[in-house]
Parts: C-alpha cells; structure tokens; sequence
C-alpha cells in the first residue's frame, strides 16, 4: 500500500467494543468456534506494527511521547479478517459467461466449452508479470476495503511455466500469501491430465516450491482424479509446500479421505459433502473451508455448514474470489451468508474468518486476533454492536481499516 509509514504507537480509543476470538488457541472447535471475547468501553493500543495492549477506557495509564489517537466513539474493533482462499491473480473478466449463466447456461457447460477457467487463462498469459501484478494490486485493495488485511492469492491462470511463475512473484511483491494451484485446469496444449502434471512436476514445480507456500488441486470431474491429485500433492508436499485441496465442489471424488491421508490444511468448498464426508473431516484436523458466495454466485447447495459445526470439524470461511464462480471479494458478505444460508452464528462466522483463516495459512500465532503480540491489524466498524458485520446484508459497517498499525482505508 502507498500508505504513510506505521507511527510508533497508535491508540483507538473509547470504542464500544473490542471483539477478539476468545483464548490463545488455535484453530477454534466445538463450543470454542462460537467464543468471542467482547469488551466495552474499550481501547487498542499498537506500537511498532503489533498490538501492544488491549483493555478498558478506565484502565488506560497516561502514554508519554508520541501516540496518534483515532477516536472510536460509537465504533467496534474486530481483528483484520483473513480470507484464507482467493484466486485474485488473473487478468481480465467473465461478465460475459455471467450473462449467459443469468440466461440459463450451466458453469460446468461454459467450462466444457472452453470457456470458464481456460478463458481467464488466455487473458492471463496475454497479462505480462506488471500486469499481473497490477491485477493482484487492484483486487487487493478491493479486499482490504472491506476488512481483509491478509489474503491467500492462488495462481492457477497461467498453467504454463512463466505464467504460474509471474504469477506467484506477483502475489508475493503485493503482500498476498502464494499458493501454486498448478492443478487448475488441463490447459490446451496438453491431450490430458496426466501429461500436463508431468510436465508441471518437471518443469514447474522447483521453481513454484520456491515462491509458494502451498499448493493446491481443483479434485474433480473434468480436472484431476483422485489418482492425479494425490500424485501432484504429494510431489509438492515433497518439495516443501503444505496441501490444500479444492473439494466436493460438484462431485464427491475422494477429496477429504485424500485430504486426511496427506495430512492437508485444507479441503475447500464441500457444497456436494455427505455425511460420512462430514463425519471424517471432524475427526481430523484438516480444516474445511466453505466458500458461500460461490455456491451462492453459481446457484449450487451451501456446504453442509452446522453439521460440520456439530460434529466439531474446524471450519473457515473465505471469499473464493476469482472471475468466474466468485466475483466477490466481502468477508463481511461471506459472514452474512454464514449466519442466514449456513446456519452459523455471528461470533462462529467471525473465529472462521479470522483465527481458523489464519490457522489454515499458517499464521495462527500473528494474526486473527486483537491481543497483546499479534500484528495492528485491526477493523473498525461504524456501529457500536459488532455483529453488524454480519447483520448487514451486503451493507457499509467499516469505518477504517488498520493493518501493521497504520490506517491503510477510512470510510
Ligand atoms: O474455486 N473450482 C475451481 N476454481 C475456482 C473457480 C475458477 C474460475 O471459475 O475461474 C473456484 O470456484
Ligand atoms: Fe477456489
């Protein structure tokens, strides 16, 4: 961001709330996902980029030297939100394909027609790495305007060498945490699957274990088989990178048993999850991440949310922002369909997209809470009861938005 430097210390004083998942623990389970920790007539004080104190307006000593005061009268602080799952590098649009799906096309009938993920691959290659970067930029700054202070960018347009590499050197110089999703799609130049991952395994792979921190697999019909994607996570799990997976998106192909038996972060949408689906992902520790907007964007069933919840499986919530099955780039949003489509609480939604979101990047110790240590990465919400970031539908609660301590956006 073109922001000013952080100052030394930065007080928010006299807010309503300070709202921050309850405990040091990470990830939040069970009865923990829904325990926020609220406290009135509050302040946050940060100093050099991390939170240096949390506490009560009556409890605040006198601070010497220099502090930049915001005044938080009437307003809540929540932690930055974390959205642990986007695919914010890639050029161009699909509004087009959006018109024809308003009109009644299928996205699975857009994707077959070589529409869909390989369209955005042709505009992608076409973007040059200061293109991507720009792109990765822009959408960066749309997140960060509704609260998302760190962001998961997967690359996964390029599906070629230099295109899968600019992309992940773009995501990393704008902040953004990398994943290789190398396993994307099977672009054209490739008769199959298997091919391209050879390939892939070869020629990409050295380079992307390098500037990513995980890798990731679109795990279904027309992309890759269980086969395939075990194949290709476990050769990046041997170069280093952590698992993801995108799963039972569509069809249930074996991707959270895949998911457990690698040990994986994440198993990611779950729209098309059964029970004995949900039933392993809750003994395990891989977390599912649901995506409501996109099943919402594409008109499909929601995960089966509560009974994950229930049965005490970790769960986060991300935004899927990406061209053509999420142009959407709200936590906030995402929170609202939590707790009208998903049948989650405000506070189960909040702990998903802040704590469990930094769990799943492994990044638990720094970020996903307002307490003592953890980064100044804090929102402030333009109403006293936080659980308006829920409440509004697709409304405008943030006020500012403060990352490493300095004030990066203000409504
Ligand atoms: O998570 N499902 C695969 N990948 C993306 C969509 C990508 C696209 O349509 O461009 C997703 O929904
Ligand atoms: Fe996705």
């Amino acid at each position: 961001m073109t922001a000013a430097p952080a100052p030394r210390r930065l007080l928010i004083r006299d807010l309503a709330q300070v709202v921050s998942p309850a405990g040091r623990e990470a990830p939040l389970r069970g009865r923990e996902l829904g325990q926020v920790e609220v406290l009135e007539d509050g302040y946050v004080l940060c100093d050099r980029g991390a939170v240096q104190a949390v506490g009560r307006m009556r409890d605040l000593q006198p601070l010497d030297g220099d502090v930049e005061e915001v005044d938080g009268r009437g307003k809540s602080a929540i932690p930055g939100l974390v959205d642990c799952h986007t695919h914010a590098c890639f050029a161009g649009d699909r509004v087009d394909e959006f018109s024809l799906r308003a009109a009644g096309a299928s996205y699975e009938e857009l994707h077959a027609a070589g529409g869909g993920i390989l369209a955005t691959v042709r505009a992608t290659r076409q973007a040059g790495e200061e293109g991507l970067r720009e792109a990765v930029r822009r959408h960066r700054r749309w997140m960060l305007r509704f609260g998302t202070t760190t962001a998961e960018v997967k690359s996964g347009y390029g599906l070629d060498r230099t295109t899968e590499l600019e992309s992940l050197r773009g995501i990393r110089s704008e902040g953004a945490v990398p994943t290789w999703l190398g396993a994307h799609a099977v672009p054209p130049e490739f008769d199959d699957a298997d091919s391209y991952l050879d390939f892939a395994l070869v020629e990409v792979l050295p380079e992307a274990a390098k500037l990513a921190e995980a890798a990731d697999v679109f795990l279904e019909r027309d992309a890759f088989d269980a086969v395939q994607a075990r194949r290709y996570l476990a050769a990046c799990r041997d170069a280093g990178l952590a698992l993801r997976l995108h799963g039972d998106q569509f069809t249930e192909l074996g991707a959270i048993p895949l998911a457990i038996e690698l040990s994986a972060r994440s198993v990611d949408h779950l729209e098309a999850t059964g029970e004995d689906g949900v039933r392993a992902l809750a003994q395990s520790e891989v977390v599912g991440v649901m995506l409501p907007a996109s099943a919402l964007f594409l008109g499909r069933p929601m995960p089966p949310a509560r009974a994950l919840v229930d049965a005490g499986a970790v769960v986060a919530l991300a935004t899927d922002f990406n061209p053509g099955s999420a142009y959407c780039e709200s936590l906030p949003l995402a929170c609202s369909l939590a707790a009208t489509q998903l049948g989650m609480s405000p506070e189960q939604a909040l702990v998903a997209c802040t704590v469990n979101a930094a769990h799943v990047l492994g990044r638990a110790d720094r970020i996903g809470r307002l307490a003592s240590g953890f980064a100044a990465d804090c929102v402030l919400l333009d109403v006293p009861d936080w659980r308006h970031l829920a409440y509004h539908l697709g409304g405008d609660v943030i006020a500012a938005v403060i990352q490493g301590g300095r004030i990066v956006w203000r409504g």
